[in-house]
């Protein structure tokens, strides 16, 4: 998974209790029809890859002279994975201005437009067999990426910023399910009973105008998000309105005082850009915990299964790779909601501890199947196991909580920059690993899961030593276990919040 949707922390709001109403739902699904089509194009490429790279010989052929040479296979498996990873690099670029244009066009209008993508995108991957052009196929991954980037920004903070405080982590968490719900439909669709034949792949890209077309048509029906048109804007009078429509309420006095209060909040801390982060010794242990955990979620392998598995599943000599690759999803999506749930009652720096020694427990097994398979022909439902397992415990840990923890260690002022750092740290190492997982995995044979146990083994070293636990603490006290080194302190409140005092509540660059 590249991304998952995080919560900003709400500290100390009165709790204000709406109606659910019809403009709200709307609203909330329209936008996270962004993030189903996100999944989709996660999952689309896994289970047609061999038909597609079939195809990809039988343009090259068509297009070579006759009598020249064959293409070489090395040139096919490059060409396919650079339609894989090229998603990911529109989605990095992308990623870092979804700041910028959120402000720029408010978050509503951002979204109409961050369509065009998706529809450039898809007819492109749509037309490529025809026009017999994998480059139309490779550009228009790069577009869906794009849309995808801008998509992982704009939907979390829309669907923030227009629920109601108490339905804020509830509603917050369907951009997270809508994403896996994606790739699970692309993976079904994939089959070769649907649309995952030679004659019919190309539907599978044409699919990505539905969601891009309901969403156009659905917008102009929902309101613009009220705390950009009160916060950024400062006009108050439109930001009324569209409360009043969220929350079906005439009298909207209560919301406006708490985005006065977030606004008055904003002001007393200023802005913090991503080249002070680096600079700053304040931010320096900070978003370097904030880094090597995104590197955690995507160099832990998770996308080798969700770009890959079919081929894993076959090589691992699993008899009906696509369904074990659909028991996957569904496996995913099963734990998503498991995860929602446990996210909110377990300690972030505990959930990801486990999830990552869950995660090198399966790497483990997958290489012991991997190895013996040729010895024992029965082990191949081990691998399989393994897998969904994997999958699981990534969901688990890796999967939401690096999210959490970058939104938890700062606060308003450097949230945004550290974000975007951590957004484009997930999109680049999700690049690295769409690009070379095939050529590692031809390199190292079955031994290829190996490598990400001795990462995950790395990472989870790291967790232990380096990473503090964040839920329910101030950013204070977050700061002073990175002070302190001893992130152990951190449960014990009395002695901590002690030292705390002596330093004086703590304050910037002092270390
Ligand atoms: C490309 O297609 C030709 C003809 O169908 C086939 O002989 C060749 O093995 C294919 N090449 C690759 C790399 O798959």
């Amino acid at each position: 998974m590249p991304s998952h949707g995080f919560q900003p922390i709400e500290g100390g709001q009165q709790v204000i209790r709406h109606r659910v109403t019809k403009t709200l739902v709307l609203s909330v699904f329209t936008a996270i029809l962004s993030s189903l089509q996100f999944g989709y194009n996660i999952g689309v490429i896994n289970a047609p890859q061999k038909i597609i790279e079939q195809s990809y010989n039988e343009s090259w052929i068509s297009r070579s002279e006759l009598g020249s040479p064959p293409i070489d296979p090395a040139l096919l498996r490059t060409l396919w994975s650079l339609s894989v990873a090229i998603f990911s690099i529109g989605g990095m670029v992308s990623s870092l201005s979804v700041g910028v244009i959120s402000q720029w066009l408010g978050r509503k209008r951002a979204m109409v437009i961050n369509n065009i993508f998706a529809f450039l995108g898809g007819s492109l991957m749509g037309l490529s067999q025809i026009s017999q052009s994998y480059e139309m196929m490779i550009v228009g991954r790069f577009l869906i990426g794009a849309y995808s980037g801008l998509a992982s920004g704009l939907v979390p903070m829309y669907v923030g910023e227009i629920a109601p405080t108490h339905l804020r982590g509830a509603l917050g968490t369907l951009h997270q399910l809508a994403i896996v719900i994606g790739i699970l439909v692309a993976q079904v669709l994939g089959l070769d009973m649907f649309l995952g034949t030679k004659s019919r792949w190309s539907v599978l890209f044409w699919v990505t105008l539905i969601p891009a077309a309901v969403q156009s048509l659905l917008l102009p029906f929902c309101p613009e998000s009220p705390r950009f048109l009160y916060i950024i804007c400062e006009q108050e009078a439109q930001a009324k309105k569209s409360l009043r429509r969220i929350t079906g309420l005439l009298d909207v006095s209560d919301d406006l005082s708490e985005m006065k209060e977030e606004k008055r909040q904003m002001d007393s801390e200023p802005k913090v850009s991503i080249f002070q982060i680096f600079r700053s010794r304040t931010y320096r242990q900070p978003i370097l915990v904030a880094i090597i955990l995104q590197l955690s979620q995507q160099l832990s392998g998770i996308n080798a299964i969700f770009y890959y598995s079919t081929d894993i599943f076959s090589k691992a000599g699993v008899e009906q790779p696509i369904y074990a690759t659909i028991g996957a999803g569904i496996v995913n999506t099963a734990f998503t909601v498991v995860s929602l749930f446990l996210v909110e009652r377990t300690g972030r720096r505990t959930l990801h501890l486990f999830g990552l020694a869950g995660m090198i427990i399966c790497t483990l097994l997958m290489t012991v199947a991997m190895a013996l398979q040729d010895t024992i022909p029965s082990i191949s439902s081990l691998s399989m196991l393994a897998i969904f397992g994997f999958v699981a415990f990534f969901e688990i840990g890796p999967g939401p909580i690096p999210w959490f923890i970058v939104a938890e260690l700062f606060s308003q002022g450097p949230r945004p920059a550290a974000m975007a750092i951590a957004g484009c740290t997930n999109w680049t190492s999700n690049f690295i690993i769409g690009m070379f997982f095939p050529y590692v995995a031809d390199l190292c044979g079955p031994y290829v899961f190996l490598l990400f146990a001795f990462l995950l083994l790395g990472f989870l070293i790291f967790t232990y030593f380096r990473v503090p636990e964040t839920r329910g603490k101030s950013f204070d006290e977050i700061a002073h276990a990175f002070r302190g080194r001893n992130l152990s302190l951190l449960d014990m409140e009395v002695k901590a919040s002690t030292e705390l005092d002596s330093l004086g509540g703590g304050g910037a660059d002092e270390e």
